[in-house]
């Protein structure tokens, strides 16, 4: 190992996305092959058995970019040096529940945590919130954070992101590598907009390619806006290693860039580009280099995608104050 470790923690990491999470970065996935890790492992004082038993197999794994384990009960130890945050840690949504339900009972989590990434988390902090309702805990965390300039706050919506594009390049049978340019817009929630209409696939704009409002409307749309309850009802627990694999999407993009020609989506402090109100987390089209994104500028958004934008970022707004009400912001 020629470089020093990049210290990357991980909240919840004794749960179901932890576990599909951690064996992937040991393996050098989420910030390249040349690059070890030493990996930082929150949980609460009931799971931290579970997690010391989650650090037994990534020894086992003998895996070479990893530098070492610790595991902390608190988030200030835990973020103590931290290059790397996973804020995964939170209460899952289970069947019936809306993300809305969740927000009290998550956000007294990202409060603290934000506090303590503040404190003591490394000047090149880059935080994903994977965490329900991720939007707006990132939004708590990046508030509770005020020496981290504010964008270095994300949420995830790369799996939103991923599922329109396996969704896209299924109607029109071609393969995922044919489709870029994917954008989800807004909140990781049902009212996300995911839109094709600044997509392409093989070049040709993704829309017309697709020619067909019905399905537009009625099946793709509500398909990937809904697709976490849809994996709740059928595999009876909500989405993991499709998430974790998401989550290692967005850091890798970010730390190592974005292919020319394409885009990805995350969920980043709006700076009101779109006439998304400046400070909302919202899903917005990005690329990322040299270890920072910029917001894709310039887009054509029409009145059917204007709507649909507009209701999610007004669902955000709604979190926003929600958050506020309760002070944790
Ligand atoms: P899980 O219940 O299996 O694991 C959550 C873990 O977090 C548990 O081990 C729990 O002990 C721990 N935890 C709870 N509070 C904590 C705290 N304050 N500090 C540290 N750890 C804490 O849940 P999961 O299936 O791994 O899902 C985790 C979160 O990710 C949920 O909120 C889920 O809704 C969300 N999620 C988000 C996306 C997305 O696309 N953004 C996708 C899937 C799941
Ligand atoms: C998902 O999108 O799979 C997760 O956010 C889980 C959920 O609650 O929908």
């Amino acid at each position: 190992m020629t470089q020093p470790p990049v210290n990357v923690t991980v909240t919840g990491a004794a749960g179901q996305i932890g576990y599909a999470l951690l064996f992937r970065i040991a393996s050098g996935q989420l910030l390249g092959q040349d690059k070890p890790v030493r990996l930082r492992l929150l949980e609460i004082p009931q799971a931290v058995k579970a997690a010391e038993g989650t650090a037994l197999e990534l020894e086992d794994g003998a895996f070479p970019l990893l530098a070492g384990i610790d595991i902390y009960d608190n988030p200030k130890d835990a973020f103590d040096g931290a290059n790397i945050a996973l804020l995964v840690g939170a209460r899952p949504r289970t069947k019936g529940m809306e993300r809305g339900d969740l927000l009290e009972a998550n956000g007294g989590i990202f409060k603290p945590q934000g506090e303590a990434l503040n404190a003591g988390a490394a000047d090149d902090i880059k935080v994903l919130v994977v965490g329900n309702p991720a939007n707006t805990n990132a939004l708590i965390a990046q508030a509770n954070a005020p020496d981290i300039p504010a964008e270095r706050f994300t949420a995830m919506t790369r799996l939103d992101h991923n599922r329109a594009i396996a969704q896209l390049a299924k109607k029109l049978q071609v393969p995922v590598s044919d489709v870029k340019k994917m954008t989800i817009w807004g909140n990781h929630s049902a009212t996300q907009y995911p839109d094709i209409f600044n997509a392409e696939v093989k070049g040709e704009n993704a829309a017309q390619a697709v020619n067909d409002q019905q399905w537009l409307e009625n099946e793709f749309i509500p398909r990937v806006a809904k697709r976490g309850a849809e994996i709740i009802e059928v595999r009876g627990a909500s989405s993991a290693a499709s998430a974790a694999s998401a989550a290692i999407d967005h850091i890798y993009d970010w730390v190592n860039g974005t292919p020319d020609g394409d885009w990805v989506s995350m969920a980043v402090p709006s700076d009101g580009s779109y006439g998304v109100p400046e400070g909302l987390i919202s899903s917005f089209p990005v690329v990322c280099k040299n270890g920072s994104y910029e917001i894709v500028q310039g887009l054509q958004i029409n009145d059917f995608s204007r709507a649909r934008i507009d209701a999610s970022v007004a669902e955000l707004s709604e979190e926003r104050e929600a958050v506020r009400k309760l002070g944790l912001i």
